[in-house]
């Protein structure tokens, strides 16, 4: 039984997640996660939520609630909405956890320890109203470049400009308002990645099955302009986890926090810690999923996440964990995804537009969400949501292939043998013919599966369901019954056990649609098809279904439109 680690970048606390966030990360890992599952490996499959930095603290002012308030509050929406999307992880933490603090604190402890920062005196904006820096968009003003009134302090909106707080004219708080500003010395700690560089090139060089894609971004920050950069880890917030090195304060660090982009991926480790003490397990149980001296050495760990996060996963945390010079576990395998459009341009959550986890679900259960969305995930390159492709993907994948099939042979058999599997007749030549491709194609899927190809596997899937849909109507049962109910009541057996087989199957893509297969074939036998003919003869004669009600509800016109309608404009 092997290990398998897995995580999906973590999303932050500022609001519902649309469904780009949701198959740029989650959904893909949680396909991967039931799968390896659904093989009798033993998995882990971790995620959480990244509630540091000023996005955070904006949205919670927005809110007007304390910014510990509102996180907790998101994070049990998110939670919610992960649930009801069947994101199945063991845990979904926070990186607000008290064990993320002590772990990030540790961390940098060691990183100091092994000489890996320094302290850097800098000059940053502070406003005396508010009794506080201005780091980032904090601050706003105007655009030295274009004269744009409205800058931020990271960047100007209008003309893109990246700039620094200093940087800009009659400079004003944005929380306050006030141009009571001065500039002020402040000292800042830099991870020495530089210092690294050598040891994260000779890594990832190692990495010699890696798409291309993702090694290219890596060696990119790793050798343009003049390489890999040191970091700053800390900024003048009072939300964050705060500056230590391990348990001791660290002197001129008093009041500072960490950088978002520096505790975020360390909740990966603590999250794990936060899945043991929920359910009071051993940090043992933990550590072997995490320290190589502790037996992490047989783990495969695999991380999903968007294109835009593949430079932190490929080199700021792998230098935090090679840098402590403790044995943790790194990645092995980093699955990274382009984006998703929505409708001739971009999702955006600033904007409100696409639609959101909540809305999708207000609107057709997860599993139609699941499919359209895994079946065109943006692998190779972006991909887009539109609502005839969702609509024509639903009605004939879901509803005229599976739904169909299912709903035929169920109705067929009651009506001519009553609600049991039949008894009779023997598999023939179809049958044979039939468990053949099945077979072919059922190592395929696996193939697919195993290397993360979610659209190659989504389309193996599908061709699966058609070799079922196609045998059905090439055998007719319902014309055999008449001249010949024996071999009906064969071909029929075999339609029975299809279903169990496709539930199996089709458990990572369809979750919810896969338990009510298996519950209308009443059984509990969701052993993985090593052998296509026994799992074929799974279901003896005798053995009692039901009928289930139609598994997909095709999507009409109507509906269509007036989605299409209700979700041109942005969310309010
Ligand atoms: N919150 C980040 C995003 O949505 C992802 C953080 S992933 C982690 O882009 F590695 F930092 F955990
Ligand atoms: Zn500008």
């Amino acid at each position: 039984m092997a290990r398998i680690l897995i995580t999906s970048a973590i999303p932050y606390i500022n609001g519902i997640k649309h469904l780009g966030n949701l198959i740029g990360s989650q959904l893909p890992a949680d396909l991967f996660a039931r799968y390896q599952r659904g093989r009798g490996n033993e998995v882990v499959f971790l995620c959480a939520t990244d509630e540091h930095g000023t996005p955070a603290e904006l949205a919670a002012a927005k809110a007007g609630k304390p910014v510990a308030e509102y996180c907790a509050e998101m994070h049990e929406v998110q939670a919610d909405i992960a649930k009801r999307f069947g994101l199945s992880f063991d845990h979904f933490g926070r990186s607000s956890s008290p064990q993320n603090h002590k772990l990030t604190q540790h961390f940098a402890g060691k990183l100091a320890e092994a000489g890996l920062i320094r302290e850097v005196t800098e000059k940053q904006v502070y406003s005396n109203a508010d009794g506080r820096f201005l780091p980032d968009r904090y601050i706003e003003g105007t655009c030295p470049n274009c004269g744009y009134e409205k800058a931020r302090g990271d960047q100007c909106e209008n003309c893109t400009k990246q700039l620094d707080p200093t940087d800009l004219i009659d400079p004003r708080s944005a929380i306050s308002g006030s141009t009571d500003l001065e500039v002020r010395e402040t000292k800042h700690l830099y991870l020495r990645q530089s210092a690294m560089k050598d040891q994260l090139d000779a890594w990832i060089d190692g990495k010699t099955d890696w798409p291309v894609l993702t090694t290219s971004i890596a060696k990119k920050w790793l050798h343009d302009g003049d390489g890999l950069q040191d970091r700053g880890i800390t900024r003048d917030l009072d939300w964050g986890i705060p500056v230590k090195k391990g348990d001791e304060d660290w002197p001129g660090m008093e009041g500072k926090v960490f950088y978002v982009w520096f505790d975020a991926p360390i909740e990966y480790i603590a999250c794990a810690k936060e899945w043991a003490d929920a359910h009071g397990k051993s940090d043992a149980e933990w550590e072997r999923w995490w320290r190589t001296d502790k037996g992490a050495d047989d783990v495969l760990y695999v991380q999903f996440m968007g294109k835009d996060n593949v430079p932190f996963h490929t080199l700021s945390f792998p230098a935090t964990i090679l840098g402590s010079g403790e044995p943790w576990k790194l990645v092995d395998h980093l699955k990274s995804f382009n984006y998703l459009n929505y409708d001739g341009g971009q999702f955006s959550t600033s904007q409100g537009r696409g639609v959101f986890m909540d809305q999708a679900l207000d609107i057709l259960p997860a599993d139609y969400w699941r499919w359209w969305l895994l079946s065109h995930a943006p692998e190779s390159s972006d991909s887009e949501f539109t609502w005839e492709n969702f609509q024509q993907s639903v009605n004939k994948d879901l509803a005229d292939v599976l739904g169909n099939f299912v709903s035929r042979i169920t109705k067929f058999c009651r009506s001519k043998f009553g609600e049991e599997v039949p008894s009779g007749g023997e598999y023939g030549e179809r049958e044979q013919a039939l468990i053949e491709e099945l077979t072919k194609r059922i190592r395929a899927y696996e193939a697919h599966m195993e290397a993360m190809e979610v659209r190659k596997s989504a389309q193996e899937l599908r061709a699966i369901w058609v070799a079922g849909n196609e045998y059905l109507q090439a055998a007719a049962p319902w014309s055999t019954f008449k001249e010949d109910p024996e071999q009906a009541a064969a071909q029929v057996r075999l339609g029975l056990n299809l279903i169990r087989l496709y539930a199996v199957l089709s458990a990572p893509f369809i979750p919810e649609t896969s338990a009510r297969m298996l519950s209308a074939m009443n059984t509990l036998d969701t052993s993985w098809p090593e052998d296509v003919e026994a799992a074929l003869s799974a279901l003896p004669a005798g053995h009692a279904f039901t009928v289930p009600d139609v598994l997909f509800a095709k999507i009409t016109d109507e509906q269509r439109e007036d989605w299409q309608t209700r979700f041109a404009g942005v969310r309010s």
